[in-house]
């Protein structure tokens, strides 16, 4: 599995993200599509957009009990998507029946990834508000060894935290980070971020990115220039 761009389509509507596809022409960018589209359009609107040639990221963090996520992933897998997720402290149990829903009868699946802590959680909130009294890396790199356990293919990580995931879970186990932007750019509310050619050089093997494609004067320049810094 090669590197690659995944552009983040944090749009509300149907209307809106399809005339932001539309700038795509002779490129076809994998694209991630997240709650805010799928609450508002619903599973058609991935079928559209995977009918127009993209790959999706469908990001939805599934967390519940065990047989209600793996019931809930075979129906995702039935959507075609390429890469869902869901978070890795609904436990072991909960990531495993989650495969198990996801694998389709001729064996194949779309890749499944861990959310670890999210990074809108600080060491303080671990510790008050849900009694975890480690650090945010211990914690990260555990629940990351329990997506690997589970036969999970990687986990949403910063992309600093990407070396010391696949240090602790191999090279192959995939590190997606968001948290990227250009150089020059304005940081938005992104805290820790890294330029494309630094994520390249860290080892990420996805980054998603959203407001610099996005929000850009020309985001089929801006994601080419993404592709060059970071997958070329
Ligand atoms: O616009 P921007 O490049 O900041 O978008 C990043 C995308 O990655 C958004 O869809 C955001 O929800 C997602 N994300 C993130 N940080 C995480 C997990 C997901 O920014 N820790």
């Amino acid at each position: 599995m090669g590197r690659d761009v995944i552009v983040a389509c944090d749009f509300s509507s149907k209307a809106d993200v399809m005339t932001f596809l539309d700038k795509f022409v002779d490129v076809k960018p994998f694209v991630k599509i997240g709650m805010e589209l799928f609450y508002a359009e619903g599973p058609e609107i991935v079928r559209e957009i995977k009918k127009r040639g993209h790959k999706i990221f469908l990001d939805l963090k599934l967390h519940d009990i065990p047989n209600t996520v793996k019931k809930a992933m075979s129906v995702l897998s039935r959507l075609d998507v390429d890469m869902t997720n869901l978070h890795a402290s609904g436990t072991v149990a909960m990531m495993e029946a989650a495969i198990e829903g996801l694998t389709r009868p001729d064996g194949t699946r779309p890749l499944l990834i861990a959310v670890t802590q999210l990074t809108s959680t600080s060491e303080e909130r671990l510790k008050k508000d849900l009694l975890i009294n480690e650090t945010m890396e211990n914690t990260v790199m555990h629940y990351a060894s329990n997506a690997k356990i589970s036969g999970l293919d990687g986990v949403v990580c910063s992309p600093l935290e990407a070396e010391r995931v696949h240090n602790k879970c191999g090279k192959d186990f995939l590190t997606v980070t968001p948290g990227v932007r250009f150089a020059e750019n304005d940081k938005g509310d992104q805290v820790r971020v890294m330029t494309p050619a630094e994520a390249k050089r860290i080892g990420s093997d996805y980054i998603v990115v959203g407001r610099p494609i996005t929000a850009a004067e020309d985001p089929v320049a801006a994601y080419k220039r993404c592709v060059a810094e970071f997958v070329d």
